[in-house]
């Protein structure tokens, strides 16, 4: 699914350069489950946002499927993330003003879904979730648990190939954590799904095929857990044009309307060059 050669990640502030990914070589095989520890300010997020295509690498090779996400123009990464990758994050990332069901319809409003069908597909989801009794509801109107599955629900609705996670469960309870990770760990089974996730906590590294340790912006590898890694059936993917709400939404809150209604780019086609950083504002 990933095969990383060489990547590095500089930030710049003023005058000082911050080595957040300093030559991370990595390959994530199709259907595999990696957890990744580190101590904090170590690379977790920046190594997980190129995975992701948020950001792009200042060096080296970021191959999906096949494909350099380091070399791809943007709206073709774009591409690729609103219908590939779904993210999850340890903030939830909602949008207040939706229902959970209207939440988890934006991560099918950039693909060509019907209004009919998208409804339909995020109740399902929200089922698949366990919330099909809370479709109406706002995020505060959630626990933080039932929040963190509406999100899940988000990023799965579109049948991406990957899930990123990066500390799901980091603002959670013990039991609510673990009720959080066994929804995942049953997605990860049943749907084929490639996992990469994100965590400080060792308890829910365990249980993933394969632990990589971040430190200094290096990535080594702690354990393996069980035998080969599985490979289950590839998920459908719908056509894509423009990103789900990958939690990096303007803080401005539109109704799903208005999303639906905002000029969103054609993305198939914009014919920029691609660029050195993704920025998001
Ligand atoms: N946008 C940015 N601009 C400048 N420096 C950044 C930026 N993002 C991250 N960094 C720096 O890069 C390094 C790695 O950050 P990163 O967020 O990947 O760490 P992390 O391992 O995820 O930490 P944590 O466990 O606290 O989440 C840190 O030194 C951080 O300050
Ligand atoms: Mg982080």
């Amino acid at each position: 699914m990933y095969k990383l050669s060489g990547v590095t990640k500089n930030y710049h502030k003023g005058r000082e350069t911050v080595a957040a990914l300093r030559g991370v070589d990595l390959v994530v095989e199709d259907g595999e489950w990696l957890a990744v520890q580190g101590p904090t300010g170590h690379g977790k997020s920046t190594l997980l946002q190129i995975l992701g295509g948020l950001d792009r690498p200042s060096a080296g090779i970021v191959e999906f499927d096949g494909r350099d996400l380091a070399q791809l123009r943007e709206a073709e990464v774009t591409n690729v993330r609103a219908r590939d990758i779904g993210f999850v994050f340890q903030t939830f990332n909602l949008i207040p003003t939706l229902s959970a069901l209207e939440n988890v319809e934006t991560a099918l409003v950039p693909l060509r879904v019907s209004a009919d069908a998208r409804r339909q597909r995020a109740t399902m989801a929200l089922e698949a979730v366990g919330l099909g009794d809370r479709l109406p509801h706002v995020p505060g109107e959630l626990s933080g648990g039932q929040q963190q599955r509406v999100a899940i629900a988000r990023a799965l609705v579109k049948e991406p190939k990957v899930l990123l996670a990066d500390e799901p469960t980091g603002n959670l309870d013990e039991d609510t954590r673990d009720e959080i990770i066994g929804l995942l760990e049953t997605m990860w089974r049943e749907r084929g799904l490639t996992m990469v996730l994100v965590t400080h906590d060792s308890s829910i590294a365990r249980r993933a095929q394969r632990i990589g340790v971040m430190k200094n912006g290096r990535l080594g590898f702690k354990q393996s857990r069980q035998g080969p890694v599985v490979r289950p059936a590839q998920v459908q993917a719908g056509p894509a044009r423009v990103p789900e709400g990958t939690g990096l939404e303007p803080p401005d809150l539109p109704s799903l309307d208005e999303l639906e209604d905002s000029g969103l780019p054609d993305l198939e086609d914009d014919g920029s060059e691609p660029a050195d950083t993704v920025t998001f504002d």
